[in-house]
């Protein structure tokens, strides 16, 4: 199962077309599928709507087929499973500031560092930072460094497919998700590495979730001071939106001293 999960993440990372077979994936879940062979149409996330241009201005799409949020002007936070490694690294185009990814008002920015979580090995620290050429001018998303805000509803939002095997967005989704707690989401999935993972999703229900393509994009809330704090970065989860199968999400506030210090060994 780790060995499956990992190649599973790293083919995530690498297409989503070709990830939509892979995510009809074998045993009980598959079952759960076949049960249920109506897909609810959904215009989504899975189950979202169209985000409003600048509602979420911190939002980055990777051209790697991820998503991510501005940790800094210059830094990008997304999953370890949407890059290769850590180092010098041209070949990611990131673009931001806009809604609809064809937008001429797109700004387009490449990479020239990784620096994928220390010690990720597909199970759990599913982190990484990507340094921009050069900083962009647009608000950054601040991340959640206590446990405080891990629970409630979180918003969730990216350009991945708007259903399971379903195709990219050209428009960024929405939606908005419950917490589940450690205990029960360990109930759907045996592996998960409760320090490092937060769940999220309608356990009964399904309908709601983040999907292929979505990777490394951000999970947030308002703190109480009424901003916007990440809690979550999209990891993985079995099939989309499902139920009895939560998403699950990187546990942000758990890595925010790691990620703090790589940001400034990239240099901010
Ligand atoms: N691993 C997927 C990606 O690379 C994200 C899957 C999220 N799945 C979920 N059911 N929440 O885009």
């Amino acid at each position: 199962m780790r060995n499956y999960l990992k190649a599973f993440k790293r083919a995530a990372a690498v297409g989503a077309v070709a990830l939509a077979v892979f995510s009809l994936q074998p045993g009980s879940a598959q079952a759960a599928q076949d049960r249920d062979p109506g897909a609810r149409p959904s215009p989504g996330v899975v189950g979202g709507t169209r985000a409003q241009q600048g509602e979420f201005p911190w939002m980055v799409r990777l051209s790697m087929g991820c998503g991510g949020a501005l940790y800094t002007k210059q830094i990008v936070l997304t999953a370890a499973h949407c890059v290769n490694g850590s180092g010098a690294n041209t070949s990611i185009t990131a673009t931001a500031g806009v809604a609809d990814l064809n937008s001429s008002s797109a700004i387009k920015v490449k990479s020239t560092r990784v620096l994928q979580a220390p010690g990720y090995d597909g199970q759990g620290k599913d982190w990484a930072l990507i340094k921009l050429a050069k900083p962009i001018d647009l608000p950054t998303l601040k991340i959640a460094d206590t446990a405080a805000y891990n629970s409630g509803t979180f918003t969730i939002a990216g350009w991945g497919a708007d259903r399971e095997g379903g195709s990219q967005q050209r428009y960024l989704l929405k939606a908005t998700v419950p917490f589940v707690d450690d205990a029960t989401c360990k109930g759907a999935y045996g592996n998960l590495v409760d320090a490092e993972e937060i769940c999220a999703g309608y356990l009964q229900q399904g309908g709601v979730d983040t999907c292929q393509g979505d990777s490394g994009g951000p999970m947030f809330r308002k703190d109480n001071a009424g901003a916007w704090i990440q809690v979550g970065i999209v990891s993985w989860g079995q099939g989309c939106a499902r139920p009895g199968y939560p998403g699950v999400y990187s546990e942000v506030s758990t890595f925010a001293a790691d990620i703090s210090s790589a940001a400034a060994s990239l240099g901010g």
